[in-house]
C-alpha cells in the first residue's frame, strides 16, 4: 500500500491478529523461533536464580563477619537478580513458554555457577566471575535475537547493562580492599 511504504498494510495485519488469537502476544510477524527464545530465556532464568541464591549466601556470610557496607552490596545486586529472574519469567510466559524453577535443573542450566567463596574477598570475586559470565551469555542471546524479537531483545539489553553495573561495582569493592 501506497500510504504505508514497507509496511503491511492494515487489513493484512488485522487478518493475522485474528488468526491464532490463542497464541497472545505471539503473532505470526513474530520473526524469531519462539522454542530456542523460550528455551535461551529459561537458561537465563536459571542464571539469575541461582545468582539470586549466591548473593543471599554472600549477603549473610558479610553480615557474620561484620562487614556491613559489602553485606548491603550483596544484598542490593540479590534484589536485582531477582528482579531480572522476574521479568524473564514474565516474558517467557508471553511468549507462550513456561518458566522452568524446578530446583533440580537450575545449576545445570544456568550458565553461572554457584560458589559460596571463603572469604570476603573470595566471595566479591566468585560473584565478579559470574557476572562476567552472565555478561558474555547475555550479549550472545542479544546477538541471536538480531532484529527477530525486539521486546526480548530489549529486555535482555536492559538486563547486560544492569550486570555491567554489577561488575563493576565488584571492581570498586575489590579496589576498597585493597586488591
Ligand atoms: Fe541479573
Ligand atoms: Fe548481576
Amino acid at each position: 500500500m501506497a500510504d504505508r511504504p514497507f509496511l503491511t498494510d492494515v487489513k493484512t495485519l488485522r487478518e493475522r491478529a485474528r488468526q491464532h488469537i490463542e497464541q497472545g502476544a505471539v503473532t505470526p510477524g513474530y520473526k524469531a523461533d519462539r522454542e530456542v527464545v523460550v528455551r535461551l530465556l529459561n537458561e537465563a532464568l536459571a542464571t539469575e536464580t541461582v545468582c539470586v541464591l549466591r548473593y543471599k549466601r554472600h549477603y549473610f556470610m558479610a553480615s557474620g563477619i561484620n562487614a556491613q557496607s559489602v553485606a548491603q552490596e550483596f544484598l542490593e545486586h540479590a534484589n536485582e537478580e531477582q528482579a531480572h529472574a522476574d521479568s524473564i519469567a514474565q516474558r517467557i510466559v508471553q511468549l507462550g513458554g513456561e518458566p522452568d524453577l524446578a530446583p533440580q535443573g537450575l545449576v545445570s542450566k544456568s550458565h553461572s555457577e554457584y560458589v559460596e567463596g571463603e572469604s570476603l574477598i573470595d566471595m566479591i570475586k566468585e560473584d565478579l566471575i559470574a557476572e562476567r559470565i552472565a555478561i558474555d551469555s547475555y550479549r550472545e542471546i542479544i546477538d541471536y535475537l538480531g532484529n527477530n524479537d525486539p521486546t526480548t531483545r530489549g529486555l535482555m539489553e536492559g538486563v547486560l547493562a544492569n550486570e555491567e553495573e554489577h561488575a563493576e561495582d565488584l571492581v570498586s569493592l575489590l579496589q576498597e580492599l585493597g586488591q
